[in-house]
């Protein structure tokens, strides 16, 4: 007895993206600041059975997409078990992962045998100390053993998120695309958007053309089927073959007028936007004892209200919450 979301803007709302946690073994400087110490409380953090349904929920107003992240969704005890709650919903047709891969190794099966149909990695750099230098810990090694893992357990296909700024080596990506063919892996170059404030400035990347260039060096063709491929487009290497590269373009070329997603953090609150601060307190609503159809109005009330774009290049004011909070 409930309908599907549609906002404001037309735009049908069928991904839900969930934070099961804020922490992160990793500190890459695009995304956390250095001795971030702004932790949520673990008692205000929804439990498994909460997120499941609060999940439920969107399943019924005719979400379809779940993608876990975090922080470090490996970091969440029980990720796996979680997931296995969500793929039995019989209306789930893709629950994926976002994962930085320095536990994958270990954590690879487990996701696999829950369900899991895709992972996004998170991978800057192949010179070990440039990622040492980016994610303030020395363990490229245990990546790369975790996308092997990943690999093996069948897991395909793994894309490769690299966030690229004007100070990033082009020797990097050359080194992460050759990776990429190598191993039957999808390279995503993103541009680093400007949430929080990490300390670090950066000067952005424009990926829309370097893209192309890259694509065009490497006869690269642009993918044909542009379906439900959300915020990314792909190049091929040849008529009718999979992706190896895409970009994601947040800044130089948004996808907004497509948005198909909202966010739920670790403590229930429901993002509209990556963008913007629009938030609806469903965890806090919950733990308060509203019921399912509380909770729904609360949902559409929010959809309603959807933002209609992000306004990173035109606004300075800044998003004052991390990336390690929303998952990307
Ligand atoms: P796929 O379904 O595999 O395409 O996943 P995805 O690209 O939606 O998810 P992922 O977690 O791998 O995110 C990749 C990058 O895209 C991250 O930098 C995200 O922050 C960015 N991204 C994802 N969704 C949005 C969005 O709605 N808006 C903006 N501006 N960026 C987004
Ligand atoms: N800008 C763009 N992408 C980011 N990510 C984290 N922080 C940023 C940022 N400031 C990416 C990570 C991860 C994905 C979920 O979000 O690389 O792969
Ligand atoms: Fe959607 Fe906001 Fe991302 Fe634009 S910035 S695609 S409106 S979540």
């Amino acid at each position: 007895p409930t309908t599907p979301m549609i906002d404001s803007y037309g735009r049908k709302i069928s991904y839900l993206r969930v934070s099961v946690t804020d922490r992160c073994d990793l500190r890459c400087n695009y995304c956390m600041p250095k001795g971030f110490k702004g932790f949520e409380e673990p008692a205000h953090w929804l439990t498994h059975a909460e997120m499941a349904r609060v999940v439920g929920l969107f399943v019924r107003l005719g979400v379809s997409k779940v993608r876990l992240t975090g922080g470090e969704p490996l970091m969440r005890r029980g990720v796996a078990e979680l997931a296995a709650r969500i793929t039995a919903m019989p209306q789930v047709r893709d629950l994926s992962l976002s994962t930085n891969a320095t536990t994958l190794a270990k954590h690879a099966q487990d996701l696999k045998e829950a369900g899991v149909k895709r992972l996004n990695v998170s991978l800057d750099s192949l010179d070990a100390a440039r990622f040492a230098e980016i994610t303030g810990r020395d363990c490229l090694a245990d990546v790369l053993a975790g996308l092997q893992a990943a690999r093996q357990v069948g897991f395909t296909p793994i894309k490769l998120n690299c966030v690229v700024n004007a100070q990033t080596p082009a020797q990097d990506i050359e080194q992460l695309l050759q990776y990429a063919l190598d191993n039957g892996f999808i390279l995503r170059l993103i541009e680093n958007m400007p949430i929080g404030s990490t300390g670090q400035q950066f000067q952005h990347a424009n990926l829309t053309q370097m893209g192309s260039a890259i694509a065009a060096r490497k006869f690269l063709v642009p993918a044909l089927d542009t379906s439900d491929t959300g915020p990314a487009r792909y190049w091929t290497s040849g008529q009718g073959g999979a992706p190896v590269l895409g970009v994601i373009t947040p800044m130089s070329q948004h996808f907004c007028e497509t948005c198909n997603r909202v966010r739920l953090t670790v403590d229930g609150t429901l993002h509209l936007c990556l963008g913007q601060e629009n938030s609806v307190p469903l965890g806090r609503m919950l733990r308060d004892g509203a019921d399912d159809e509380q909770l729904i109005a609360a949902i559409n009330g929010g959809i309603a209200a959807k933002p209609e774009r992000h306004e990173f290049n035109t606004k300075r004011a800044q998003v004052v919450r991390f990336m390690s909070q929303t998952g990307g």
